[in-house]
């Protein structure tokens, strides 16, 4: 898809929650780390399509904490563009390395992230199921453990 334009949410612009609700669907989980990152949201014909937030998380280190695109959208490349849009910024921003996560039972994001040359670096055991009071499936599995990925940048 062409005319897709991303670019960094302002200050006084409302947080796009219906979109980020999708990745996460804790809004306190949304909430805490919205305001520690910064928010990037694709334009499409004046409409808000997708977004994700970018945090820097250690010295050289910044995490994609979230990435999200408007359900009528899905599979056109825009999860793609976003990806490379936070890649290109966490370099910007002298990154060396960009990490994500994303649970045991996403496996549409896993072959997405793959793609973009991430690598499965660890796993963070019952993530899931210590911070989220609702059972998470998807694909037919219960979603319980974060797979970490990172990309060197
Ligand atoms: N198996 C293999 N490849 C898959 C796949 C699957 N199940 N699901 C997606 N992909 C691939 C696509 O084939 C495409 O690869 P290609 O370019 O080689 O064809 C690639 O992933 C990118 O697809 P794209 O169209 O850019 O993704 P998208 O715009 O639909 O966005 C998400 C992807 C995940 C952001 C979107 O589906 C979404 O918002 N989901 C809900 C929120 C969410 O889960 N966020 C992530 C939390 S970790």
């Amino acid at each position: 898809m062409q005319n897709i334009e991303i670019r960094k949410l302002k200050e006084d612009e409302d947080i796009p929650y219906e979109l980020l609700l999708l990745a996460d669907p804790s809004i306190e989980i949304v909430d805490e780390y919205i305001h520690r990152g910064e928010c990037f949201a694709a334009h499409y014909a004046n409409e808000i399509v997708g977004a994700y937030v970018l945090i820097k998380t250690r010295p050289l280190t910044f995490e994609l904490v979230n990435i999200a695109v408007d359900e009528k959208y899905q599979g056109k490349g825009i999860g793609k563009k976003l990806i490379l849009d936070a890649v290109k910024r966490a370099r910007e921003g002298k990154a060396e390395v960009l990490e994500v996560g994303t649970g045991n039972s996403s496996l549409g994001q896993l072959a997405l992230y793959q793609k973009c040359g991430f690598r499965i670096s660890g796993i963070d055991k019952d993530f899931f199921t210590k911070h989220y009071s609702e059972k998470i499936i998807e694909n037919g599995i219960e979603c319980v453990d974060m797979i970490r990925l990172s990309k060197e940048l």
